[in-house]
């Protein structure tokens, strides 16, 4: 059945990717954007900062609110975090005024912290280890008690690492193994999850559609993996050599501690929780990478890779 959905985060990586399925599945979609920017032009627009605590949303009634807009994590300035991440949430949430059924918020694996060789699931405790995770945190807090205290259904997603087209797969991870600038930090010997950008916005629409609110999901796919592993198979799926390391001081002094950490700590997770749900389409890393270098191929986006 048709729902009435708005969207977060709507221009960004997964945002544009979750709002073509939505509309594709013959939901009603409207887009949260910020001026200046252009949404899917099939979904109706709002312009609007998250950060202005007078934003208005109007007086549409959702039955789910998809919020994925956030600061990225390369910010160091924690005001800045806390003022998009946290604050803004609370002003969307004060936009919404009770007009929606149902939240869905959008979160990392980072909140886990160090994990050690455990394998994560939903029952394990949060152990925030950096600011930008810490904010995250804390707005999906204020979620759950908000949306507990109005009867607003509340569910939160954590997801692996989600690669596809865009995001940091294609801008960080791809143009630089593309022009040899990428090296490992701790020579990539640390566990990450993954998830294809089909499989993280299929997860967040089963969700919906099965009506599974008032839980906690984590979203990975089903391979435990060393960073150095996935960077050097999609190395060698474009063709081009493995990358060398860097020493962990050297990116500390580029990324700042905080990056460091959430980049380079070791995580293994279960994904039994969501594949009761939603079937995977990539459960493993080799055939989503593939999937993606041969998509990244076929749009001439490699087309300098061959050296
Ligand atoms: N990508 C991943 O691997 C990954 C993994 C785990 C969790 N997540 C979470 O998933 C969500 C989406 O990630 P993504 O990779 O799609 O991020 P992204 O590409 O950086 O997109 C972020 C979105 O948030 C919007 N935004 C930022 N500040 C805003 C503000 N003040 N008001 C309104 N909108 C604002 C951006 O709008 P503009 O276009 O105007 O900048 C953009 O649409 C985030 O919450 C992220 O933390 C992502």
């Amino acid at each position: 059945m048709s729902k009435s959905i708005l969207v977060t985060g709507a221009t960004g990586f997964i945002g544009s990717h979750l709002v073509e399925e939505l509309l594709k599945k013959q939901h009603h979609v409207e887009s949260l954007i910020r001026k200046g920017k252009t949404g899917n032009p099939k979904s109706k627009t709002i312009t609007g900062d998250i950060t202005d605590k007078n934003m208005k949303l109007g007086d549409a009634k959702y039955d789910c609110v998809f919020h994925l807009a956030s600061h990225t994590p390369l910010e160091k300035n924690k005001k800045t975090l806390q003022n998009v991440n946290l604050e803004g949430t609370k002003n969307l949430f004060n936009a919404i005024n009770n007009n929606t059924k149902s939240f869905l918020y959008v979160s990392g694996m980072g909140v886990y912290g160090e994990t050690g060789d455990k394998i994560v699931d939903e029952t394990f405790p949060y152990s925030p280890n950096t600011e930008f995770v810490k904010t995250r945190l804390k707005a999906q807090e204020f979620l759950e008690k908000n949306c507990k205290e109005l009867g607003i259904d509340f569910s939160v997603v954590h997801f692996g690492d989600v690669y596809g087209t865009k995001g940091w797969f294609y801008e960080f991870l791809i143009k630089r193994l593309l022009k040899n600038t990428f090296r490992l930090p701790k020579g990539g010997k640390y566990y990450k999850c993954f998830v294809h950008i089909d499989d993280a916005v299929g997860s967040l629409i089963s969700i919906l559609e099965n009506n599974r609110f008032n839980e906690r999901f984590n979203v990975v796919d089903s391979t435990h993996t060393k960073f150095n592993d996935f960077v050097n198979y999609t190395a060698d799926s474009i063709g081009i050599k493995h990358p060398g390391n860097v020493p962990t001081f050297l990116v500390k002094a580029l990324l700042g501690s905080d990056l460091t950490k959430l980049l380079t700590t070791s995580i293994k997770a279960s994904n039994k929780k969501i594949s009761e749900i939603y079937q995977f389409k990539f459960p493993s890393y080799e055939t989503g990478v593939t999937d993606i270098i041969s998509e990244l191929k076929k749009k001439g986006m490699l087309a300098t890779s061959k050296r």
